[in-house]
């Protein structure tokens, strides 16, 4: 990846660019702010989430740039509470009102439905998929995708699935990398982006990384974020400040060597959020 826009292209031809804006823990006044500037500075790809509860604001953000809806990338999620076909088909109509778009590039399933929320837990998302596929093929969506799906999850879903998935969003960073579900993900044909590519900040203040990222003459968030992007995993960080927004897509100048990318790779744990589909109770779930 050479530039900002450089792109993947997904399984059904829709080009995905590489690195994207993210909003998830932006109160709406500064998601809108963040988003303006964020395609101000040349992000094209912006990421939220029903939940996120700043849709409307990131819609507003879209508008108020004033570049046209064709050369953008806009992704939402669908949320846990409204599971099924019916509520899924309700809730991509309500999440593109609250954007105030016609399309939205890629939706996702927030969360798997797992084994510990109800038995009927492969069915249900089976049915969310039909949804997703219905309104994929009317239009509404032009690629449809899950979000921290673990190979059991993405197991089920196949074996009713009419539509693959094109994208498996999970948390990734240095110091919680999933490399397994990475891998698997990838070869199921989906691209794999990284939520929290920062830990959610919380791997910033590392020594490790700060020494590595020093090498380059850059931060540790750009580090990070260049890490993401030579694993051929999509980063999306999330900053509502506009130097961090410019600095975080200053990363097309470098190149992590192989050494470091192993010595990055092996890092103990650090900055896990404690997310997990069967683990983390129902309504904690957010990333
Ligand atoms: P803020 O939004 O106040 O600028 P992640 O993308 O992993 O969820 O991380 C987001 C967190 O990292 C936010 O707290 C954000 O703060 C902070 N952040 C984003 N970019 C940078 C940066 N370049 N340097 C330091 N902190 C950053």
């Amino acid at each position: 990846m050479k530039t900002l826009n450089d792109f993947v292209t997904l399984s059904n031809g829709v080009k995905l660019p590489c690195l994207g804006y993210g909003t998830w823990q932006s109160p709406k006044a500064e998601a809108k702010e963040g988003v303006k500037e964020a395609i101000r500075l040349g992000y094209r790809h912006i990421d939220t989430a029903l939940v996120y509860g700043n849709e409307d604001a990131v819609g507003e953000g879209i508008r108020a740039s004033g570049i046209k809806r064709d050369e953008l990338f806009v992704t939402t999620k669908h949320w846990i509470t409204d599971r099924g076909y019916e509520k899924t088909i309700a809730a991509v109509e309500a999440s593109l009102r609250n954007l105030g778009l016609d399309y939205v590039d890629l939706y996702l399933i927030h969360w798997p439905c797992v084994e510990k929320v109800t038995p009927e837990w492969k069915e249900i998302n089976a049915a969310t998929w039909r949804g997703f596929e219905k309104m994929y093929r009317d239009g509404k969506l032009r690629a449809i995708g899950l979000s921290n799906f673990e190979k059991k999850h993405i197991d089920a879903l196949a074996e009713t699935a009419e539509i693959a998935p094109m994208v498996n969003q999970i948390e990734f960073h240095p110091g919680y990398t999933q490399t397994d579900n990475v891998e698997y993900s990838k070869k199921c044909g989906m691209a794999v982006e990284a939520w929290s590519p920062l830990g959610s900040g919380a791997v910033l203040k590392d020594e490790t990384l700060g020494a590595i990222a020093a090498k380059y003459g850059k931060s540790t968030a750009q580090l990070c974020i260049r890490f993401a992007l030579q694993c051929d995993v999509i980063p999306m960080p999330k900053s509502v400040t506009p130097a961090r927004i410019a600095q975080n897509m200053d990363v097309f100048d470098f190149e992590i060597t192989d050494e470091d990318m192993k010595a990055i790779a092996a890092m103990p744990e650090l900055g896990f959020s404690g997310y997990r589909p069967e683990e983390a109770p129902a309504d904690a779930l957010v990333g």
